[in-house]
């Protein structure tokens, strides 16, 4: 469903990924780690076709982004759900028009049409249509943003694939429980292939089964929970580090569970 085969991409004259290759099924969700400027968002813009490789394939759905006209591209970005580290909501915008933006700027549907809509999804994702529809996103909260985020990203494309950049970053442990299960709900109830880029281990082993270490450019790592944890890679290893009791906990949990 997603793959990338072989790719080397650069800025300008700066390699930023070397030689990538990965595969990732309908409804399988990825985790992807690495430090800062090992170029995690880099792939979420190849996946997109905001960038093209220099050197090998991204391909959607067996499709080459590369060979792709910008029209078939905005098609395909309509299966695509992002949510950008930033958040990036329309801050002159209600909350509403945010999460129906893309059914008022390409829809002939009237507003109390779309209303409905959204009341739906700011339902799904767990907020209160009523308390929040009408204000302006900086009235709420981080966490909250990042809902409003999501369903915007779920209405407009009703997604295939759905691409999150660093979902709970700066967000306190109650936000970024909420924004977690969401995702993962998300990712049970429809059937979606999942992307999550993220600095936070402990986040990332709640997501996913699969996870992918970068690290500068490279692939250091490509495996499940248990094989990450034993991983001998000095590069993994390294940038687990200071994640190790975190891990460990998790894996007691794990056992726990019989998982
Ligand atoms: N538009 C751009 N022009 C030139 N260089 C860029 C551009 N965007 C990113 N880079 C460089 O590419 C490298 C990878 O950037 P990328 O944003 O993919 O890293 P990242 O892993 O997402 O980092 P972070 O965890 O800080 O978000 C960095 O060295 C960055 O400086
Ligand atoms: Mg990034």
């Amino acid at each position: 469903m997603i793959e990338l085969r072989n790719v080397d991409f650069g800025y300008e004259d700066k390699l930023v990924l070397k030689n990538i290759s990965f595969r990732i099924d309908q409804t399988e969700s990825v985790v992807i780690m690495g430090p800062s400027g090992s170029g995690k968002s880099t792939i979420l813009r190849l996946v997109l076709g905001l960038e093209c490789p220099q050197r090998g394939e991204v391909l959607i759905d067996s499709q080459n982004i590369s060979v792709m006209s910008e029209k078939e591209k905005r098609e395909l970005r309509k299966s695509i759900g992002m949510v950008f580290q930033d958040g990036a909501l329309f801050d002159s915008r209600t909350v509403g028009e945010n999460v129906g933006y893309y059914l008022i700027e390409h829809t002939k549907m009237s507003w109390k049409e779309i209303e409905k809509k959204v009341v739906e999804m700011l339902g799904f994702v767990g907020l209160d249509a009523d308390e929040i529809i009408d204000k302006l996103p900086e009235l709420l909260s981080g966490g909250m943003q990042r809902r409003v985020a999501i369903g915007r990203a779920l209405l407009s494309t009703n997604p295939r694939i759905m691409l999150y950049d660093e979902p709970t970053t700066g967000l306190d442990p109650q936000s970024t429980e909420n924004v977690l299960a969401l995702i993962n709900k998300l990712t049970r109830e429809r059937s979606i292939s999942t992307i999550v880029v993220t600095h936070q281990i402990a986040d990332a082993l709640s997501i996913a089964d699969r996870f992918i270490v970068i690290h500068e450019g490279e692939i250091a790592y490509d495996g499940d929970f248990v094989g990450l944890r034993e991983c001998r890679d000095e590069r993994v290893r390294a940038f687990l580090g200071p994640f190790r009791a975190s891990m460990d906990l998790v894996a007691e949990k794990r056992f726990m569970n019989g998982v």
